[in-house]
């Protein structure tokens, strides 16, 4: 038995595996079901007992070393094919095109707005997406039972019993961002604040747990309703084109009084399936508590705030009826945006 696990050994040291053909002769040959090795192990019974050890080691560093050589030769043969030019190769015919990237629908709509305030005269400020209970709800004149501070809306990162102790969340809207600006810095200010937010709500084609706001505040003397619906309307203009059709409606919030909504109609011209309004924004005059809570003396200073949804204005801009297309990653949707 010995003798011929030997002449395998050879017969494998000596096959010459210089092509894709022959290696796959030599895999039929020794490593497939039917093949030798296998062979060579299903007669292993016939070897007496006690010369299996030895007989079985020489099988197995016969099996090893066949293996060893397949996988090294077509590793190489691989890498021939791959490097090397044929004869019949046509070297003058074009690359095929490089795929391009281009910038996610959200970034590309974010930087439109951006352009837009920036030319209106405002600045950009950011803060962090960790807040916490102070500036996320308490100094935006949030009561302390306000729903908003439910469970339901806000995702906690850190939650105290002990109300002298500050709750840690992941912010809901970019309001705060307004908070630390104006406890920074002293009027006059003209700043947005574009950011992500978070909400614990279902996701539906309508509602992510996850979305983009941008805020604006304008403080200074004399600011006044008349200013905000200008820049609004002037916003919405630029946005969309100056036939748009926008309405401005009251809304409340705690932190602005009066407070305004702006929606734009989605006409929905594709589809046929008529229009609607879509509310994309949040506004108002500075309430005289934030100002407080901030020491901005309100006698002196009046100012407004808005908060905007960024899908809410890449929907309307692109004709896109679904959320949570933004956030999938899906190479279909993405390309049609570059
Ligand atoms: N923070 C509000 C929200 O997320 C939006 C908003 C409304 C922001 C009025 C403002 C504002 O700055 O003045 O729903």
């Amino acid at each position: 038995m010995l003798s011929e696990i030997k002449k395998l050994k050879k017969q494998i040291e000596s096959y010459a595996l210089s092509d894709k053909e022959r290696l796959e002769s030599f895999r039929l040959e020794y490593l497939s079901r039917n093949g030798k090795i296998q062979d060579m192990f299903s007669n292993i019974g016939s070897v007496p007992q006690e010369e299996r050890g030895t007989v079985g080691k020489a099988m197995n560093e016969v099996k090893n070393r066949a293996q060893q050589r397949f996988d090294e030769a077509k590793k190489q043969l691989n890498r021939e094919s791959s490097a090397s030019l044929k004869a019949t190769d046509d070297i003058t015919l074009p690359a095929p095109p490089l795929s391009s990237g281009s910038f996610h629908p959200l970034t590309q709509t974010l930087e439109e707005m951006k352009q837009i305030f920036y030319r209106l005269g405002f600045n950009i400020a950011d803060g962090p997406e960790i807040e916490d209970d102070f500036h996320n709800f308490t100094a935006l004149n949030f009561p302390p039972n306000h729903p908003a501070r439910d469970e339901q809306d806000t995702f906690f990162i850190e939650k105290n019993d002990d109300p002298e102790k500050n709750d840690l969340v992941l912010r809901t809207h970019t309001s705060p961002v307004q908070i630390r600006l104006m406890k920074e810095k002293s009027p006059p200010i003209r700043a947005i604040m574009p950011g992500r937010v978070y909400r614990n709500e279902a996701v539906t084609p309508k509602s992510y747990f996850l979305f983009h706001q941008l805020e604006a505040l304008y403080v200074d003397t004399n600011v006044s309703v008349a200013d905000l619906k200008e820049t609004l309307i002037n916003f919405a203009k630029l946005m969309f084109g100056s036939d748009v059709d926008y309405r401005i409606r009251p809304g409340f919030f705690p932190f602005t009084e009066p407070s305004l909504e702006m929606d734009i109609w989605w006409s929905r011209q594709q589809s046929g399936e008529g229009g609607k309004w879509l509310e994309i924004l949040g506004s108002g005059m500075v309430d005289v508590n934030v100002f407080k809570a901030v020491d901005i003396d309100p006698s002196t200073y009046t100012g407004f705030a808005w908060g905007m949804g960024v899908e809410r204005i890449a929907m309307l801009r692109h004709g896109i009826d679904d959320i949570r297309l933004f956030y999938k990653n899906d190479n279909r949707f993405l390309e049609q945006f570059n």
